[in-house]
C-alpha cells in the first residue's frame, strides 16, 4: 500500500491550479442517469471517488467515455441494472446519489446502505423520507434500500437537518416528477448550485438553489448537455492552509474566491495577507508563525467541516490556544490523535477540541483515517521536524488530484513510496 513521506521545514512558495470539485462532479455524474441523451462533463477531477462513480454507472449499463482534458461523456439511456452494490457504496458514501435519479427515471433502485463511517453515523433517512414524500415506495431490507415508483409526484419537503447529498438526491428526483416540488431547509453549498445549473442545462426547471428553498417544476424528460464542473473549494482551502502553516506564499489559480469566504476570513485572522482576483487567491504569510484561530463548523456559508482537520493542523503549530467545535459530524476528530503523535498539545471534550499551539512538531509514522484527516497530516508533516510517514493514503487519492505533485510544485519535499512501513 502506498505511503507519503513528507520532510518538513520548507516554506512553500509558488502557484497551483485548483482542480474540478469532487463534490460537484459526483452528483453531476449521477444526474446523467436522468437524461434521455448523453451528457458531456468537463473539468472532472481525476480522483478515486470519481472513478468509483464511473464504475458504478458503467455496471448499471451506462456507456462512459473518459476523454482527454478531464472530459467525461456518459450515455445512460440503456440502464439495465439499477443497482448499487455494497462493495462500491462502502468505499464511497456518495454512491447514494444514484438513488434519486434511478427512481425518478428508471422507476426502480436497489442501493446499498452506506454503513458505518469513520466520521460518524451519517444516516440517509432524509434521502429516503424525501423520496417517499415524492411517492416512491421504499423498503430497507438486507442492508439495501429498495425503491420503486411510477412517475414521482411533486411535494413540499422540509428537511430536518441540512444535508448536502440529501438535497441533491431529492432535487434530481424532483426534476422528472409531475408538478412542483419545494425543498425547505435545503443545503446552500456551491456544489448544490452547480448541480442545479447542470440540471437546468439538461432542460430542468430548478430555481432557488443557493438559498434554503429550492423549487423544482417537474419535466417529462431531460436531455443531454455539456457542462463544466466548478473548481474545488476544499482543495483550494487546503493549499492556502499549506501556505499559511509553512509561513509561505501560495497562489491558487482557477479558483472561486467567493466560495471560500469563511476560510479566507480565518486565514486572515491567523495573520495571513490574502488577496483575490476574479479567479485566483493569493496568501502571503511573510514567514510568520500563524496565530491560533477558533473554528466552528456549520453548513455553507459558514466554516466547512471539510476544512476542520486542516485548521486543526494549523492551530497545532499556531501561537496561542484555540477551540474547534465540530457541529456537522459528531465523530470527525480521528486526525487529532494522529496529530498528537506528531507532538500536538490538545484535548477533546465531546464535540469541542482545545488546541494549545506548540512551536514545533516532530515527524513520526501516522495513519490517515479519512479524506480530510489525511490532508491535515500532510499539512502537519510540512512543518514537522524530520520525516512524517503517512500510511493509508488511499484516502487522499479519493479526493485530492495529484496532491503530492501539486505540493511539490510549491517546493514541498514529499514523495510517494510503496510497500509496508
Ligand atoms: C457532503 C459532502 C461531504 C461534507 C458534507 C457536509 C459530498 C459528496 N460530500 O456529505 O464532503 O463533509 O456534505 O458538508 O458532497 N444527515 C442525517 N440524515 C440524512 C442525511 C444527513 O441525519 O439523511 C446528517 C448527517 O449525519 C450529518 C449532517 O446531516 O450530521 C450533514 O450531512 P450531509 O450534508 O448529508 O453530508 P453528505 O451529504 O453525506
Amino acid at each position: 500500500m502506498d505511503r507519503l513521506q513528507v520532510s518538513g521545514g520548507i516554506r512553500l512558495s509558488g502557484e497551483v491550479r485548483a482542480s474540478g470539485a469532487k463534490n460537484a462532479a459526483l452528483p453531476i455524474l449521477a444526474a446523467s442517469l436522468l437524461a434521455d441523451a448523453p451528457l458531456t462533463i468537463g473539468n472532472v477531477p481525476h480522483l478515486r471517488d470519481v472513478t468509483t462513480m464511473i464504475e458504478l454507472l458503467g455496471r448499471m449499463g451506462a456507456r462512459v467515455t473518459v476523454g482527454e482534458r478531464l472530459q467525461v461523456e456518459v450515455d445512460a439511456r440503456a440502464i439495465s441494472e439499477p443497482f448499487a452494490p455494497y462493495e462500491l457504496v462502502r468505499t464511497m458514501r456518495a454512491s447514494i446519489l444514484v438513488l434519486g435519479p434511478l427512481v425518478a427515471r428508471h422507476h426502480e433502485a436497489r442501493v446499498s446502505l452506506p454503513g458505518g463511517c469513520a466520521i460518524g453515523a451519517r444516516p440517509v433517512d432524509l434521502h429516503v423520507a424525501g423520496l417517499e414524500a415524492l411517492g416512491a415506495e421504499v423498503r430497507i431490507e438486507g442492508g439495501y434500500i429498495h425503491a420503486r415508483a411510477g412517475r414521482l409526484t411533486g411535494a413540499r419537503i422540509v428537511l430536518d437537518t441540512v444535508t448536502v447529498t440529501g438535497t441533491e438526491n431529492l432535487m434530481m428526483a424532483a426534476t422528472l416528477a409531475r408538478g412542483r416540488t419545494v425543498i425547505e431547509n435545503a443545503a446552500r453549498e456551491p456544489e448544490v448550485v452547480d448541480l442545479a445549473a447542470c440540471l437546468n442545462a439538461m432542460g430542468a426547471a430548478v430555481s432557488g438553489a443557493g438559498t434554503d428553498t429550492i423549487v423544482i417544476e417537474g419535466r417529462e424528460r431531460l436531455g443531454g448537455c455539456a457542462y463544466t464542473v466548478l473548481p474545488d473549494r476544499i482543495e483550494t482551502g487546503t493549499f492556502l492552509v499549506a501556505g499559511a502553516i509553512t509561513g509561505g506564499r501560495v497562489r491558487v489559480g482557477g479558483a472561486r474566491p467567493e466560495h471560500v469566504d469563511a476560510v479566507l476570513g480565518k486565514l486572515r485572522e491567523a495573520g495571513a495577507a490574502v488577496t483575490t482576483g476574479a479567479d485566483w487567491i493569493e496568501l502571503d504569510m511573510q514567514g510568520r508563525r500563524p496565530l491560533a484561530v477558533d473554528v466552528r463548523t456549520a453548513p455553507y456559508p459558514a466554516f466547512p467541516t471539510d476544512m476542520q482537520a486542516q485548521f486543526a493542523a494549523l492551530d497545532a503549530v499556531a501561537d496561542g490556544v484555540s477551540t474547534i467545535v465540530e457541529t456537522v459530524f459528531e465523530n470527525r476528530y480521528m486526525h487529532l490523535l494522529e496529530l498528537q503523535r506528531l507532538g500536538a498539545d490538545l484535548s477533546l471534550d465531546g464535540r469541542t477540541a482545545v488546541i494549545r499551539g506548540v512551536p514545533r512538531l516532530s515527524g513520526a509514522p501516522v495513519m490517515a483515517t479519512d479524506l480530510r484527516a489525511s490532508a491535515s497530516l500532510v499539512l502537519a508533516g510540512l512543518v514537522a521536524e524530520g520525516t512524517t510517514d503517512i500510511a493509508r493514503i488511499y484516502h487522499i487519492d479519493r479526493g485530492y488530484e495529484r496532491f503530492e505533485e501539486k505540493l511539490g510544485q510549491l517546493g514541498a519535499r514529499i514523495r510517494r513510496v510503496s510497500g509496508p512501513a
